[in-house]
Order: C-alpha cells, then structure tokens, then sequence
C-alpha cells in the first residue's frame, strides 16, 4: 500500500488521461476531473485477478452465492442492512441502472426530481429518456449545503413526480445525509408516493457523520432502489460492475426486462471477480486509503485558508471530490477556466457541469499521490492569486 507511488496512466486507454483532445482540452494538462483514483488497485485484487487469467478462460459466467455473500457481509458490517439475493440485479455500472430505474418507474415526459448540483448523469439519463427533470436546488448557507424541504414537497405536488433520484452521499457537494434529513425525505415521498433510486457508490467514503442506506427504511423499501458498487471504493470502474438491490419483486422483474431490452444479460468474469475480492479482502486496504485521502482533503483546506484564501472549499463529509467555490474571486465561468487550463495547466470538472448552481465553482478529485495534489496547489496558487 504505496500510495505515494507516482504511477504513468499515459497510453493505457484512461479517460482521464488519454482522450484530451477528444474532450477539446489542451495536451499539457494535467487531469484531475473524472472520478478514478490514481492508486493502484489492492494487492488481493489484484492476485485474484491474476488467478483467473492464469486460468485463461473468460466464458460467459454469472454470479453465484459466493458472489453475493461477498457484498452482503459487506453491507451488514458496514451499513447494518441486510440485503437478500433475491434483491440483485447486476448491471455494467450505476449510471446503467439510474437509466433503467427511470425507464422503469416513470413514463415520458413524467417529472423525475434531483437536487442540483449533482453528478451531471443524473439529468443525462432523465432527459435521453425523453422525462423531464426538476430540481429541488441544494441551498448554501454557510459553506454548508442544506435540502429545502419545502421546496422539495412542493416541486413533488406541482409536478406530480413519482420518482426522486436521490444521491447519497452526495456527489459533488460532499454531503452525507443525516438521519433526520434522510426522515424527512422518506416522509415526504411516502405522502405523495415517490419511489426512491439512491445512489450509494461513495458510501464507503465517509469523514464525518455516518452514511446511513436508503434501504435501513425497512417499511418503505418497496419504494426504494438501491444502486452499489465496488468501483469507486476500489478503483475499479473500468470493470463495470455494479449491484443493484431492489426489495419489490414486480419493480425488480420489470427493471430486469428493462436491463435484458437492452441486451445486456450476464457480468463481466473480470468485474466479478474484483467484486468478489474487494469486499471480501479489501477491508483493511480501504482503511489505509481512506487515511491517506483524508490527509489529502486536510492539505487541500489547509493550503486554500492560508494560500487562497478566495477560494472556498466546501469541507466535504464524504467523498473524494472536493467542491471549490470561486465565486470571490468574481470571475466568469469562462475565465475560471481559462486560467485553470492554460495557466494553472489543471483540468478540473467545471462546476456548471452539474447545474445552473455549479455557476463559479470547480470539482477536484483528490484520489492522487501527495506530491502531485501539492504541484497542483502551488499551480492553483500561482494562477488565481492575484485575483
Ligand atoms: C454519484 C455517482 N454515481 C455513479 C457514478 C458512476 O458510476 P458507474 O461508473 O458505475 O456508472 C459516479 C461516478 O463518479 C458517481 O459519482
């Protein structure tokens, strides 16, 4: 477990590496946008992995008990929910299944309800399948984001919406619900009978407070889809694979017609097997990496109160995507990012990306080796402090 250990993603078919000028961004940039690590994946992983190759046939497989035991100790020591295997459906990611989840539980032109900002997907899949989305905008009160449930209940009576999308923790603002809050949604969507997709990939990192899962609301599970996966706690993403439990058998057959439509049927060997591992290995790997990340989040804080000082982090309670705010720094959008790829040489998420509310702030994924989040920094500093 190096996580120091500076390792070339050039020339290995990475998204966040490779594909700069496909994405209209300069070449010598340096990317800290999309959300993978660059950390190498854990060493049991890895062995595992290496087992199956050795093997050397890939065949058609599918998930087995093993499989799913893996991911339910998991979940009962991390999150006290018990799933059943009945509850799985496996499919090539979570962005995937918020697609089926929308074809699923709503019709066209149906309004499905978000809270902006938020992981922009959300509203790709809403509006590429021909729904409407509203957004319950997130409100900012004291570097603090906050759900206006009033706003929420209201958006849902106007608009008759029968489905929330719901991101838990909640990516980019770095909130991890209370209980309370967590209630109060519930509450509201069992009065006007809203289903509840929650997306849960970035529960594994958590700095304060304490995830709790959509599905411990064991008398409104029927309404609730639960979408996991070991991608973003392992670094996984390239295997495409995600868990999606959903406790309602009718929702769950029509969800799994919904998956085979799109003739996807069975899991990737590779992602399978990395699952496995992962929650049956992983833990104490997790633990030493969340440590290290942590410590990167505090740099970053650090560095911004006493460097630049304009530009705000909005201390996250969970997650690995920081949430930067450079509205005092009263520059455009534009400009921002100007300066950060052509000066600061940085490519970060623009956080108009994520919502008309992302307006003036940047998305910086933190999951990198200390030395290369400091040279970040300093570019940062050296750009933006004369504004
Ligand atoms: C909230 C959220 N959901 C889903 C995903 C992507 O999931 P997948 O790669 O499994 O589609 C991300 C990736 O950043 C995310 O932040």
């Amino acid at each position: 477990m190096n996580f120091d250990e500076n390792i070339n993603r050039y020339n290995t078919n990475s998204l966040k590496y490779d594909f700069k000028s496909a994405k209209n961004k300069p070449n010598n940039v340096f990317p800290m946008w999309v959300a993978d690590m660059d950390f190498k994946c854990c060493e049991e992983i890895l062995e595992d992995m290496h087992k199956k190759i050795e093997h050397g046939i890939f065949g058609y497989s599918k998930e087995d008990e093993e499989y799913f035991k893996s991911i339910q100790k998991w979940y009962i020591n991390n999150f006290n929910i018990k799933l059943k295997k009945d509850w799985l459906i496996t499919t090539p990611g979570v962005v995937f299944a918020l697609a089926t989840a929308v074809k699923t539980l709503t019709l066209e032109n149906d309004y499905v309800i978000i809270n902006n900002p938020v992981y922009y997907p959300f509203t790709e899949v809403i509006e590429d399948n021909k729904r409407k989305v509203i957004s319950s905008d997130l409100v900012l009160k004291d570097n603090h984001y906050e759900i206006d449930f009033i706003d929420l209940e209201n958006k849902i009576k106007q608009y008759d919406v029968k489905l929330y999308l719901l991101c838990s923790p909640h990516n980019p603002v770095g909130r991890v619900w209370r209980k309370d809050e967590l209630d109060k949604i519930v509450e509201i969507c069992k009065k006007y009978n809203v289903y509840i997709v929650s997306d849960e990939i970035h529960s594994d990192f958590v700095w304060s407070g304490k995830h709790i899962s959509m599905l411990n609301y064991e008398d409104y599970q029927n309404n609730i889809i639960l979408c996991t996966a070991p991608t973003k706690t392992f670094n996984l993403a390239g295997l495409q694979v995600s868990n999606i439990f959903i406790p309602n058998e009718k929702i769950r057959k029509e969800f799994q017609l919904q998956v085979w439509n799109t003739g996807y049927s069975l899991i990737n060997i590779m992602g399978l097997t990395a699952c496995k591992s992962a929650y049956e290995k992983g833990q104490k790997w997790l633990n030493e990496l969340k440590k290290y990340l942590f410590d990167n989040i505090n740099y970053v804080d650090n560095f911004l109160k006493k460097n630049l000082p304009k530009i705000k982090l909005i201390y996250p309670e969970g997650t690995y995507l920081l949430w930067l705010d450079f509205n005092d720094l009263n520059l455009s959008d534009d400009k921002i990012e100007e300066l950060m790829l052509n000066d600061a040489k940085l490519w970060l998420d623009s956080g108009k990306i994520f919502g008309k509310k992302g307006t003036g702030f940047q998305r910086l994924n933190i999951a990198l080796p200390r030395q290369k989040l400091k040279w970040a920094m300093e570019q940062l500093e050296k750009t933006f402090k004369e504004y």
